[in-house]
């Protein structure tokens, strides 16, 4: 029985003090809910504040992206043994945001070579999962198609690629660790929130990826989750789907109480069966 995840990711949302005052507010929202991995995804400025308060309870602090080297001459970027060092377990990797040719029209920029602002690649995602893995944090990896991607009949393909290469060179114990974040690029932030059933249809086809690559025993670990206009409204929809594992939030996940509502409907739809098996018998 796979455990559900439920992720914060706040983007470029909130200053240090801001995040305390979410932190505060949502913690005994979610107290005592039970069978669900929360975690938040802060900006880096917010990490060390929100992991000092995240210590001793039962959610979990982490990055919305790294570098995957160590250290060295790499101005702006972040290495994971930063990330660890601050309190982080997981890290968002390839983010649509970031992804190069996703790169999202700004009206501030004219020039249509600006447009993609970012350059994240197939091949900068395979070496920052393995970055990740390397140094213990939990890496939960975005795929998904462009709207003219859907409209083209090309997601499987997309999907099958982008979940392909970011998986490369690792181990079938690595891939059981992974969280697998289905995001089509056209629900991001958009309130076009993907039909619940072609979601799920699409999360299956990852995990028969996983299998055809790796074996089923691993895709059948592997947590798969669906991100793209979740909100308190269309979470019970999403959370009742067989092979959706919990959500990557965006927009509702800055405020505590929506966020706290998406979280409690997730442990609720997932709730493992009781286990009568242990009982005491006459
Ligand atoms: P929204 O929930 O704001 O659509 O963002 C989704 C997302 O990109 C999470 O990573």
């Amino acid at each position: 029985m796979r455990v559900p995840v439920v992720v914060a990711n706040w983007k470029m949302h909130k200053t240090v003090g801001e995040a305390k005052a979410f932190v505060a507010t949502f913690l005994p929202l979610v107290e005592g809910v039970k069978g669900c991995t929360i975690v938040l995804c802060p900006p880096f400025t917010a990490l060390p504040a929100v992991g000092e308060m995240l210590k001793g309870t039962h959610i979990a602090l982490g990055a919305q992206d790294l570098f995957w080297r160590e250290q060295g001459a790499f101005t702006g970027e972040i290495s994971p043994i930063m990330l660890t060092d601050v309190g982080c377990t997981f890290v968002i990797i390839g983010h649509s945001e970031r992804r190069g040719r996703f790169g999202k029209p700004d009206p501030e920029l004219a020039d249509p070579q600006l447009r993609s602002i970012f350059s994240e690649t197939d091949a900068s995602v395979n070496k920052k999962v393995h970055a990740a893995l390397k140094h213990g944090l939990t890496p939960i990896i975005c795929v998904g198609e462009t709207l003219s991607e859907r409209e083209q009949g090309h997601t499987d393909e997309v999907v099958r690629t982008q979940l392909r290469k970011a998986l490369e060179g690792l181990t079938k114990e690595q891939v059981a660790q992974v969280v697998i974040a289905y995001e089509p690029v056209w629900a991001i932030g958009t309130g076009n929130v993907c039909d619940a059933k072609e979601a799920n249809r699409v999360c299956g086809l990852i995990r028969s990826i996983l299998s055809d690559l790796f074996g089923t025993e691993v895709s059948e670990k592997v947590r798969i989750q669906y991100g793209g206009s979740i909100t308190p409204e269309n979470i019970p929809d999403l959370a009742a789907q067989e092979q959706i594992d919990g959500g990557l939030v965006g927009g509702a996940s800055l405020k505590p109480d929506s966020f706290a509502t998406i979280v409690k409907t997730v442990a609720h739809a997932k709730q493992t069966p009781m286990d009568f098996s242990n009982l005491w018998k006459p």
